[in-house]
Formats: structure tokens, C-alpha cells, sequence
């Protein structure tokens, strides 16, 4: 079989892996969950900040009373940081894999925020809430595991009402050819999806209702921030 037609059934059965747990999904969720692990790791092999994850999940803790958090890959629930104990919000954590799900309500748990949090497994494509359902929507490190970024952005700008923000970050294509193998190897793992460029998330997001979204590299990730218009 051609290395292309090979690959391409990987990209399409990217969330089918995440789905089923993968041996990396617990490995990743230790990384990110370890600041000092993580830190490290994410240096050395996309040559990226971690705290600049933790830093944009902290705006999970300045929503206003009444507001509802969408968090979309929760993985692990490594944005859970952002939330206070007591904070008046709904925290909808969703997620394709019930693994991450279970992990993300234990650390909810040790975080003392589990009374905020419920868990929904859902795919991104299809999120099974009302449209403008959310003031903020979160999705770190997701775009890249998804079969069509392009089409997960969509779904989450549907949900958001207007005036509200999305924010997350991808590994994109276009961040440097020093980040090549990572991308080769991620996707032969059947671990990561077409993703896109710069070029192409800007372009994205504009089409979803994102027009004046920032986007900052990282090494090998991207930080994007938008107002739903
Ligand atoms: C790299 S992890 C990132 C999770 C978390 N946001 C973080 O930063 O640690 C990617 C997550 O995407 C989830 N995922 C993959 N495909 C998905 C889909 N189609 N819909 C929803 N979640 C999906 C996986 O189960 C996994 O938890």
C-alpha cells in the first residue's frame, strides 16, 4: 500500500486512538500535570514554554460569577489549574476519550473543584450543547489530535455565545522543519491529525467569527486567542 493512503487512514482514525487510550494519552497527561517534568520535556522536544499553557488556562479563573467554561479537549484536566474553589461558573470538561474523562475528575478532586466540573464525553465535531451555550471556551493542545481542525473550530464558535472568547493552542505545520520528525513520528502513531499553518488557523478562525485572533508561536506550538463577533 502506498505510504500516503497509509497515512491518510491514520489522519482519519486520529480520534479513534485518542478514543481508546492510547499508551501516550497517560504519559501526556503526567507531562503537562508536572510543571517541572513538563517544562523540561517540552524544551527539549518543541522547544516550547509550558507555562505559557498554564498562563492562558488562568483565564479560566477570571470568568464572572454566572459564567460557563467549555473546556474542549479536557485531556487530563490540565486547565483545571485556572479554576478557583468556590468559583461561581459551570465548568464543562468534554472530551472523546472516557480515560481522560476519569482523569480529569480526579483532578478536579485533588484541585478541591470537583463540584464545578461535569464531564462530557463528546467529539468536538458534534458537541451536544445549544448554541452560545458558553462564555469561554478552552481547547489546548487539541487542534493537532483532531481529523479537521477546520471544522472543530467551527463547532466551537457555535457554542459560544457572541462577545465571547476562544482560546487554545495547536502544533501547526509551518513552526519550523526542525519540528518535522515530531510531526512524522506523531502522525504515524496515529496520534495526530492534518493539522494546518499559521495561515490556515488564521483564516479558520476569521471564517468561524474569530476576525481579529492573535496567534503566538511557541517553538513548535501556537497560543490563538479570539472574540466570538
Ligand atoms: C494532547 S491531548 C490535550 C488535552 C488537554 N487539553 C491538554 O492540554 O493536556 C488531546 C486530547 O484530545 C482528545 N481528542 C482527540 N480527538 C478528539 C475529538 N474528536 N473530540 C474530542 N476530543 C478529542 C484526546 O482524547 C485527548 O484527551
Amino acid at each position: 500500500m502506498h505510504l500516503s493512503s497509509v497515512l491518510r487512514g491514520r489522519l482519519d482514525g486520529v480520534s479513534d486512538v485518542w478514543r481508546g487510550d492510547h499508551p501516550w494519552a497517560a504519559f501526556y497527561d503526567f507531562m503537562v500535570e508536572h510543571e517541572r517534568v513538563g517544562r523540561t520535556l517540552w524544551q527539549a522536544g518543541a522547544r516550547s514554554d509550558i507555562r505559557l499553557l498554564y498562563t492562558a488556562a488562568a483565564e479560566i479563573g477570571r470568568v464572572p460569577d454566572g459564567g460557563r467554561v467549555l473546556d474542549v479537549p479536557c485531556g487530563g484536566g490540565v486547565a483545571l489549574r485556572g479554576l478557583r474553589p468556590g468559583q461561581d461558573v459551570r465548568y464543562v470538561a468534554a472530551d472523546i476519550a472516557p480515560a481522560m474523562l476519569e482523569r480529569t475528575l480526579g483532578a478536579a478532586a485533588r484541585r478541591g473543584v470537583r463540584d464545578l466540573v461535569e464531564a462530557v464525553e463528546a467529539d468536538v465535531e458534534r458537541l451536544p450543547f445549544a448554541d452560545a451555550s458558553f462564555d469561554l471556551v478552552v481547547s489546548f493542545t487539541g487542534l493537532h489530535c483532531f481529523p479537521r481542525p477546520e471544522a472543530a473550530i467551527v463547532e466551537m464558535a457555535r457554542v459560544l455565545r457572541p462577545g465571547g472568547v476562544l482560546s487554545g493552542s495547536a502544533l501547526l505545520n509551518d513552526t519550523g522543519v526542525l519540528y518535522e520528525p515530531l510531526r512524522i513520528a506523531g502522525r504515524l502513531g496515529g496520534l495526530l491529525g492534518p493539522s494546518g499553518t499559521r495561515v490556515e488557523l488564521a483564516h479558520w478562525l476569521a471564517a468561524a467569527g474569530f476576525p481579529d485572533a492573535s496567534i503566538r508561536t511557541s517553538g513548535a506550538l501556537v497560543y490563538f486567542r479570539g472574540t466570538r463577533a
